[in-house]
């Protein structure tokens, strides 16, 4: 029997039984060797003269609510990816934070959204002046590559990873070929350079576009800026961290002077009536795949009109619509002569049917004035009033004990909307009749 012949790369020591082109590794071109590698790296350490495996070296963000997410500051060599909708402020994020970071060495921000022009004038707005800043507008790796490896640098940030493609990789960029070399290049250049490289990535909210996701499962950290472009409220949550947990929440308000961090968010969350005033109920939304807290707002009013007003945020209002039928159908629950308002305080949007039971809870707290006092709801409800169980009940409710809401009512088994409101201490057979409806 033969001896399969060994190649090796010579940039990192890479070994495979097969040549090719590049390194699958390091991605150097044609930097395999014949022969069996003799690195340095090829001889096993003993753990106890790696160090401290559990402390990595991290060096702050300059942003407090930033290093609470990542578990104390960017980590040398990692790659964290910052996902987030369009526009909801990643490059505002990561420009100030780049920006902090500058105050004690040279920072590189690499944009191929927008022009340096663009990000100078974004700098200006925000009172950015220090020269540790440097704007490099590219949509090619390589030359990013290069400019990295020339040194110098404490921290990189790729503004965004849609934009940037690797030269001799087919596909285009944003597609999932390019958005894979790219992450996979970008990974091994924070490992070559030793430097934390920040990565942003534009998702969808049906996630259809290739984006963090594909690279997700490379990267060392993920987070996502979550919360509605039309308003002030951001949330920071991790969604994976390689060298820390994922519990903290970040909170930032959209600002005129950019993102200002909020030190003590549960006000947001939630406020300080939430259960203890008719109408109120916190939910747990998973939001972008993390979970957090909301409140859902209701306010059944008596009117007069003979077309009562049914006005909705947050929620998609035909849900509201279907939840005020399967309460009159199901839970004799009657609010055909009020006008009905929902809303989810904080200006987050919620959109899974996991909320239908906390909006069933709140309309029907208001309608009968009666406050549910402090539990959290979850479940979606469907046509013939049963309440069925969610996705992520452990995490949801993880997270509601974690403020402190130790009750849930939730659905699953033969679970009816009707049966929900009791627990909720609400009596749904004996509604206030406002008017003599008939039916
Ligand atoms: P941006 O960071 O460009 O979002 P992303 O990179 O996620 O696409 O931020 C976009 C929004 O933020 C834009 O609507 C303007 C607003 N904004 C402010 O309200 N205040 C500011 O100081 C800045 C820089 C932006
Ligand atoms: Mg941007």
């Amino acid at each position: 029997m033969t001896q399969p012949s060994t190649y090796h790369c010579k940039e990192c020591g890479y070994a495979t039984a097969r040549w090719m082109g590049f390194c699958p590794q390091c991605r150097a071109q044609s930097s395999m060797v014949e022969g069996l590698r003799r690195v340095a790296s090829a001889a096993p350490v003993s753990i106890a003269d790696l160090g401290e495996p559990g402390r990595p070296a991290r060096a702050p963000s300059g942003m407090a609510e930033v290093d609470r997410v990542l578990g104390g500051g960017l980590v040398a060599g990692s790659i964290v990816l910052v996902g987030g909708e369009p526009g909801v402020g990643k490059s505002t994020l990561l420009l100030q934070m780049a920006a902090a970071m500058s105050s004690t060495g040279r920072v590189l921000y690499v944009t191929g959204e927008e022009s340096a022009a663009q990000i100078g004038d974004r700098a200006e707005r925000l009172g950015i002046t220090g020269g540790g800043l440097e704007i490099l507008a590219e949509t090619e790796v390589v030359p990013v590559e290069r400019c990295v490896e020339m040194g110098g640098y404490r921290m990189v940030v790729v503004d965004s990873m849609q934009t940037m493609r690797v030269d001799d990789t087919a596909g285009t960029p944003g597609g999932v070929t390019q958005v894979r070399e790219v992450g996979a290049r970008l990974t091994a250049l924070a490992r070559r350079a030793g430097i934390p490289v920040v990565l942003v990535g534009h998702v969808t909210k049906d996630g259809s576009l290739a984006g963090p996701k594909v690279v997700e499962h490379l990267v060392d950290a993920v987070l996502y800026l979550v919360g509605d472009p039309d308003r002030g409220v951001r949330y920071l949550r991790g969604l994976k961290n390689r060298y820390g947990s994922v519990a903290q929440v970040g909170v930032f308000e959209m600002t005129g002077d950019g993102l200002v961090e909020v030190s003590d968010p549960s006000g947001l969350f939630v406020g300080d009536a939430t259960g203890l005033v008719p109408g109120t109920v916190v939910f747990p939304a998973l939001c972008g795949r993390c979970t957090l807290l909301v409140e859902v707002q209701a306010l059944v009013a008596p009117t007069g009109s003979p077309q009562p007003r049914r006005s909705v945020t947050g929620v998609p209002a035909r849900r509201v619509h279907q939840l005020l039928a399967v309460l009159h159908r199901h839970a004799s629950l009657d609010c055909r002569s009020c006008d009905v308002f929902v809303s989810v305080v904080g200006g987050l949007v919620v959109d899974e049917p996991a909320a239908d039971l906390a909006v069933a809870l709140a309309i029907a707290s208001s309608r009968l004035e009666k406050p549910l006092g402090p539990v959290g709801a979850m479940g979606e409800v469907g046509l013939a009033g049963e309440v069925r169980a969610v996705g992520g009940a452990a995490d949801r409710r993880a997270e509601l004990a974690r403020f402190g809401f130790e009750r849930v009512i939730s659905g699953g088994g033969r679970r009816l909307v009707a049966e929900a409101l009791l627990e909720a201490g609400l009596r749904p057979d004996r509604p206030r009749r406002l008017h003599s409806a008939g039916g």
